[in-house]
């Protein structure tokens, strides 16, 4: 047993950060005596030619590798399945994951399953696995889910819909690759709603009941980061200073989460995306304004720190008003980033007054909820996405 006052840090053991780093990767593989890695990426990423270099490189520096790239957004247990079996049709000592949080977690998935075996299922929380895997590397090319940094993945099961939150150590990269020139192209509908994730990841670890002195540095530095940049990358596609920032900002919110943990934003978000195809970080945009709101009252001294590492509270101004600020700067950068609310997503109305009873119980099942410095009941849980459909 732990005591609560120590607080169990991990971290990838090699983070490689900076415009060229993806480039590096033979060079990474022979740091960590790996030669026979298994590339998990996706069909867009390929057809796109960002995948052409990684392969490349590999192939200049007599490295075989295998590719699987039939990973889907929102990753499935059956997908995975499809991913184990393609691994197992080569010989691999590590797994690499090339591409969002969808590949990077599909990576994390399969490098786990490779040894321990079974369905994703019997792996979700309150499940922990901890016992290793094969190795994973992780190149991110988005600015968002920090996956590249966490002990956990989201694997939607096949069967059920249900966005199952799996953690343990068997998911922590042994190693990234951090380059924001992979995230210069990105659209832009992807680069608002994954630097929302970003921003929700550090807010959520901040006031995390599971926070800690090391995770607070790293969820402050991320929002100081991204709060600045967000719009900026968004009207700016390719000013190369505001990605790069995003890219660390993103960074550092995964080792902020992954070390603290995210709360009830996260809870109430894998069911929107499960059913109904929210992308992630669209989801948690719809949440953010109303599930801040709400939370605020028990915990506004590490709210109005949060406005004030975002640059919209001064540094004397009371707390009080420093959480009336960050309310209303979610409420205008979703404004600006054009998130729309579950009705104007196409999300009708009966049907999410159907499913409110399901996402709520997948909501607490997660843990998420728990970590919240206010923590809902079933019934302000409910009035809570309600809510969110009426805003
Ligand atoms: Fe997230």
């Amino acid at each position: 047993m732990v005591a609560p006052s120590i607080s169990t840090i991990a971290l990838p053991r090699i983070l490689r950060i900076g415009g060229g780093a993806s480039r590096q990767l033979p060079e990474l593989l022979a740091t960590l005596g790996l030669s026979r890695p298994f590339l998990v990426s996706d069909a867009f990423l390929e057809q796109s030619g960002m995948l052409e270099p990684i392969l490349s490189g590999l192939a200049a520096a007599g490295i075989a590798a295998r590719v699987f790239t039939g990973t889907v957004p929102d990753p499935t247990s059956a997908s995975i399945d499809a991913g184990l079996e393609a691994l197992r049709g080569g010989e691999h000592d590590c797994v690499v994951g090339f591409g969002g949080g969808s590949p990077l977690d599909s990576a994390k998935a399969i490098a786990m399953l490779a040894v321990h075996g079974g369905g994703m299922a019997d792996y979700k929380v309150p499940h922990v696995q901890d016992a290793p895997g094969l190795p994973i590397i992780a190149i991110p090319t988005t600015a968002g889910t920090g996956s590249e940094a966490t002990r956990v993945c989201v694997i939607t099961d096949s069967e059920t819909d249900e966005k199952m939150l799996c953690g343990g150590l068997a998911y922590l990269p042994v190693a990234a690759l951090v380059d924001h020139e992979l995230t210069h192209e990105k659209p832009w509908r992807l680069t608002a709603d994954t630097g929302i994730d970003s921003l929700t990841h550090a807010i959520e670890a901040y006031v995390s009941r599971r926070a800690n002195p090391f995770s607070d540095g790293f969820a402050l530095s991320s929002m100081r980061l991204i709060a600045p940049n967000l719009r900026r990358v968004c009207a700016e596609p390719t000013d190369a200073v505001a990605r790069e920032a995003m890219m660390l900002g993103a960074l550092q919110g995964g080792i902020a989460f992954s070390n603290s943990s995210v709360a009830l934003v996260h809870g109430m978000s894998r069911p929107i995306g499960a059913h109904f195809h929210v992308p992630h970080g669209l989801s948690n945009a719809m949440l953010l304004p109303t599930v801040t709101a709400w939370s605020a009252p028990a915990a506004v001294h590490r709210y109005a720190d949060c406005a004030r590492a975002m640059g919209i509270a001064a540094e004397g101004e009371g707390d009080q008003s420093a959480v009336a600020r960050l309310v209303a700067e979610l409420e205008a950068l979703n404004r600006d980033l054009k998130v729309p609310g579950p009705a104007d997503y196409g999300i009708s109305a009966q049907r999410w007054r159907d499913l409110v009873p399901v996402m709520c119980e997948q909501a607490i099942s997660s843990g998420s909820p728990a970590n919240n410095p206010r923590v809902p009941d079933a019934g302000e849980l409910a009035g809570l996405y309600d809510r969110v459909f009426a805003a």
